[in-house]
């Protein structure tokens, strides 16, 4: 079984602009895990962007390369992975997640969410005419997914990443 200390890996869930990678960053460097970004992997992957990837194959294209991307990794050790927001829409994800490693979710209120991805054109699912009540809506609808995938709850909206980074180097 898993253990708080020395997990295969660590997972960083949240939603958008939580600082999944900002904190997946500098924790891996404190305790000499390898640092990966399931989006980035994606974008290596295919050489495309990932609004490229929506706009060519649609939300359910990315989400299968999310989940190979994902079942891939889970297979690995030594990872802290900073998963997209939508890693535990799917519950072949979420069992993944769960089963392989320590997970943290970055918790951040939607209002937090929205002044941080205010500039972001990287986000396909925020580009709407109303992003706050979107990440209202996601946030309605993920916050209990996150919740069950979730070994740790880390309130992700107030102090900076290098707080949140020294509390869970901590946990690790
Ligand atoms: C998504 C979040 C993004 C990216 C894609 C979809 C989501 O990742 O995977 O745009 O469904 O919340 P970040 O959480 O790293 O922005």
């Amino acid at each position: 079984p898993n253990s708080v200390l020395n997990p295969p890996n660590i997972y960083l869930v949240g939603l958008m602009g939580a600082g999944k990678t900002t904190v997946a960053r500098a924790l891996s460097r404190r305790i000499g895990y390898r640092c990966v970004d399931s989006d980035h992997e994606i974008e290596a992957r295919t050489g495309v962007s990932i609004p490229t990837i929506f706009e060519i194959e649609g939300e359910a294209g990315f989400r299968r390369r999310e989940a190979l991307v994902i079942a891939e990794l889970t297979r690995e050790h030594g990872l802290v992975v900073a998963t997209g927001g939508g890693a535990v829409l799917l519950p072949e994800n979420r069992e993944r997640l769960r089963t392989g490693g320590f997970v943290v979710y970055l918790r951040v209120p939607p209002r937090v969410l929205h002044e941080r991805t205010r500039q972001d054109r990287n986000r396909p699912l925020l580009r709407v005419a109303d992003p706050l009540a979107r990440l209202e809506t996601l946030f309605a609808e993920r916050d209990p997914l996150y919740r069950e995938v979730a070994d740790l709850i880390v309130d992700g909206g107030r102090g900076n990443a290098q707080s949140i980074t020294q509390l869970l180097a901590r946990e690790a």
